[in-house]
């Protein structure tokens, strides 16, 4: 598959040896995972057809559904945007890049329209995690990658979590565990005077607002379907577990239940009031960013082991309404 010999079992180590061989895989047109501060994405040339295609193959995506864009530097988001009627667009970029939200801008003839599914719009993200950045620079193309799970299934947040999806076929550099552990916020500036947000994320739609100083929509606010329609990815049903998962506000709301087989998952913790299988507590002290940052890891961890998972839901401000988004369509039947 590639030059990188893989039986070892290794990951990639996020030094200067191994940042290379991981862009000489990718410019010869193969795939490497790369960490990320939101979650670890699959990555490969966006400007190289046969590599998109794989990326596709890999998840077992739907051609239907479009790719991200990665880049280091504004010239690769001019080569591959038309951008210059959007009013603050520079304020957007200073405020929020390198980091967690991905902006929809018209694109330009040069990208494969397999990458954006053959939409005439572009997402394009400048990720702010330095090993991700270094390899950007080592390719020196724009980097299309999805987060490296199989289609539809919880996104990885460790090196690990690849591996268990992909097998040691697929190169991966380990890079820790993501900082945020939620996909960026993605915003679509496709309309620029009511620029909306298609998936909530680390970036606050009250942010964005301030910035722009101008009322941005949140996807809740949408009920347009030719918008809707427009971000694919936008499902009902989406990171879910096999397990089936079932969503409460408080502890208390469990009273009724028979939680002896289950696994009760909250945000802080506190004394386990009722018998389950296992309690888990996302954060000690029940820090919001902590505990975001550990629900797909918790979500897989109990995958499978249990028939039922039990998660509460976070409080409906900030990242909690990005992790509220991700566990409603997660328990989605
Ligand atoms: O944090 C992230 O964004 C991660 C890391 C790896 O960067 N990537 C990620 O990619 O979450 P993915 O493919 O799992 O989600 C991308 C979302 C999908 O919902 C897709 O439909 C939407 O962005 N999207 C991509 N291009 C679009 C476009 N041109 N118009 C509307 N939605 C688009
Ligand atoms: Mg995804």
């Amino acid at each position: 598959m590639n030059c990188f010999n893989q039986s070892s079992g290794a990951f990639l180590l996020p030094n200067a040896y191994d940042l290379k061989i991981a862009s000489s895989i990718i410019k010869s047109g193969n795939l490497v995972a790369v960490p990320t501060e939101t979650v670890y994405g699959l990555a490969g040339n966006a400007l190289n057809e046969s590599a998109i295609k794989k990326i596709f193959e890999t998840k077992k995506r739907p051609l239907t559904d479009p790719l991200i864009v990665h880049v280091h530097s504004l010239e690769q988001v001019f080569s591959l945007t038309h951008l210059s009627h959007i009013k603050n667009v520079d304020k957007l970029f200073e405020a929020f890049w390198p980091g967690a939200i991905t902006l929809i801008f018209p694109k330009k003839p040069t990208v494969p329209s397999l990458v954006t599914a053959g939409l005439d719009s572009i997402a394009v993200r400048m990720p702010s995690h330095p090993v991700f950045r270094s390899l950007l620079k080592l390719c020196n193309v724009p980097l299309a990658a999805p987060s490296a799970n199989p289609f539809a299934y919880v996104s990885p947040t460790s090196a690990q979590h690849v591996r268990d999806s992909f097998g040691l076929e697929l190169p991966v550099i380990d890079g820790g565990t993501c900082l945020h552990g939620v996909e960026s916020t993605v915003l679509s500036l496709l309309d620029p005077i009511e620029p909306v947000v298609l998936r909530p994320g680390p970036v606050s739609v009250e942010a964005i607002s301030s910035v722009l100083d101008l009322k941005v929509k949140s996807s809740q606010d949408v009920s347009d379907p030719d918008t809707l329609s427009r971000s694919p990815g936008m499902m009902k049903k989406h990171y879910s577990p096999n397990s089936s998962l079932v969503l409460f506000d408080s502890p208390e709301d469990l009273r009724e239940f028979d939680l002896g087989s289950s696994v009760v998952i909250c945000i802080q913790k506190h004394q386990n009031l009722f018998p389950a299988k296992e309690w888990v507590f996302l954060s000690k002290k029940g820090d919001i960013n902590e505990a975001a940052k550990n629900v797909f890891s918790e979500l897989r961890k109990w995958d499978s082991k249990y028939d039922k998972i039990y998660f509460q839901r976070f409080p409906n401000s900030e990242i909690g309404i990005a992790v509220n988004d991700r566990l409603k369509r997660a328990a989605a039947q």
